[in-house]
């Protein structure tokens, strides 16, 4: 018997209602709470203090926020008898079975992202151990799903499909926001589903709907321009909760989000998969996502935006110091690692496109992201990659203007010879678009330093040419594989194709 009640659309309303009116949002929530973020109040942190305790949005904020029971004296002189009543009928307050006189809830109620959502509750409701269920669904406030949202496009598409949804969040957020003309929300537990559907209701959006089953089962048929994807991935010999644990790398679960993805993903359709993965020695991350494509990979472009990386020892320590796994389980884990040839996982949102033109070889690339990089970056460089793929690039390499991005940075190295002091290496570097350095010979930085004027791609050429830069055999075609670097990297911004930020 799963908790929630589908009461009439009258009790969602007024309940949707009563909690806009009174605030019910993130910013006077973290206030009330005294939390900068709401994902601190999973942590166990958060207390509303003083007059506030027994005000509306102190009330609201306690039971369903911080998950504590609450006296029904202080309940309802604040709240109005009609909201009680239907937050009642949708199974939204309970009396405190342990606790004469006080009322509790049996699922946890947040705002995220323009939309309200009930997930499972997060902590026992008078504090002390608290089990979340096997098939527990996944609150949304957390720091993972936060930047699993952040990350996703913000431009509109017609039907999206969030993959692995928990509540539905994303799904939710895009239909009401309008992100999404059609949304659906699929995950395997029944429970998750359930949520999500109540969730629907609790926003009053109808363009919105929640299916269960493995992976892309329960939406056979349908095709999606748009599929988001935040699955679990933390490594585990057994399983606990369905919402994390993803096999002994971490990766079925997100195996399967890639591979079933050519059979939905129409032509021109993205998917965006937040998750953690495995660069082996042998083999980068995301060639091998590529391969979990199957046959069809030719068809889609995939580009992985790294967040972070770690060594298997430093995953394997963190899952036993933050009680996740047994230390015997963790170094476990660890052995099974080194097995399979593990270098470093890398977390980060893997893009991939079914591209639309044939005309062109499909792109596999890396770029780790910055503190500026959000969806519009991840749209440019896909744009970029996907520009730069397509023959007769050079000749637009060529014309094009750059400018010396006013993000790069150049550092030299010196040493101390007998003569003197000799530069012994130049390095470039920016955090915008993406992260990138590199490290470069004295000629390009004068290319850098002669584009701080904008400059064409031929103009450039000549001016390699005619300073004797460059050897007398490199035509222009061959010298466009140093402006497509420079450019890709976001060290040189090409006139008509800067990156979001520079073109404001
Ligand atoms: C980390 S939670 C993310 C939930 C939500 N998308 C969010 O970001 O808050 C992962 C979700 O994947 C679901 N899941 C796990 N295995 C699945 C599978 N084989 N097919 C579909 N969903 C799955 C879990 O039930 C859980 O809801």
């Amino acid at each position: 018997m799963f908790p929630l009640r589908f009461g009439s659309s009258d009790d969602f309303e007024q309940v949707r209602d009563f909690l806009t009116g009174a605030g019910f949002a993130p910013e006077p929530l973290c206030r009330t709470a005294g939390v900068g973020k709401l994902y601190e109040v999973l942590g166990g942190r958060g207390r509303v203090e003083g007059a506030d305790r027994e005000s509306r949005l102190g009330l609201l904020a306690r039971l369903y926020v911080l998950g504590e029971s609450v006296p029904k004296a202080e309940w309802d002189a604040a709240i109005p008898g009609a909201i009680t009543e239907a937050m009642g009928r949708l199974g939204l307050l309970d009396k405190d079975p342990s606790a004469a006189g006080r009322l509790l809830s049996p699922v946890m109620l947040a705002p995220c992202e323009g939309v309200l959502l009930v997930s499972d509750r997060h902590c026992a409701p008078g504090g002390g151990p608290y089990q979340a269920p096997a098939d527990a669904v996944y609150p949304a406030i957390t720091k993972a799903t936060g930047e699993f949202l952040r990350l996703l496009p913000r431009t509109p598409c017609d039907r999206l499909l969030d993959l692995c949804a928990g509540t539905g969040v994303a799904a939710l957020s895009a239909a009401a926001s309008g992100v999404a003309r059609q949304a659906w929300a699929a995950d395997v537990l029944a429970r998750a589903a359930h949520f999500a559907r109540f969730n629907a209701r609790l926003n009053g959006l109808e363009n919105f709907h929640a299916v269960e089953g493995d992976l892309y089962e329960p939406v056979e048929g349908l095709e999606f321009d748009r599929i988001v994807a935040h699955p679990p991935y933390v490594p585990a010999l057994r399983s606990k909760w369905t919402f994390r644990d993803a096999g002994e790398a971490g990766e079925a679960i997100s195996h399967g989000v890639v591979a079933g993805a050519p059979k939905v993903l129409a032509p021109g359709g993205r998917l965006y998969c937040l998750t953690t993965g495995l660069d082996l020695n042998e083999k980068s991350f995301e060639r091998r996502a590529r391969e979990w494509l199957g046959g069809e990979a030719e068809a889609f472009d995939l580009l992985f935006v790294e967040i972070d990386t770690f060594p298997p020892e430093a995953l394997a320590s963190s899952l036993a110091f933050r009680g996740q796994r047994s230390p015997e389980e963790a170094r476990e884990l660890l052995r099974r690692f080194e097995q399979a040839g593990v270098r470093s996982f890398c977390h980060g949102m893997l893009v991939v496109e079914k591209h639309a033109d044939s005309s062109r070889p499909p792109f596999l690339n890396r770029c780790v992201a910055g503190p500026r990089t959000g969806p519009a970056e991840i749209a440019w460089m896909m744009e970029w990659l996907g520009r730069s793929a397509a023959p007769g690039f050079e000749r637009v390499l060529l014309e094009s203007r750059y400018r010396t991005s006013p993000q790069c940075r150049m550092t030299s190295e010196h040493a101390f010879e007998r003569e003197g002091v000799a530069v012994t290496g130049i390095t470039v570097s920016t955090d915008y678009p993406f992260r990138a350095e590199s490290g470069i010979q004295p000629w390009t930085a004068q290319v850098l330093a002669e584009c701080t004027q904008p400059r064409t791609g031929r103009q450039i050429y000549e001016f390699c040419r005619r300073e004797g830069l460059i050897h007398e055999r490199i035509g222009p075609a061959e010298f466009t594989a140093l402006l497509r670097s420079l450019a890709g990297s976001g060290f040189l911004e090409a006139e008509g194709f800067k990156p979001p930020a520079a073109e404001g």
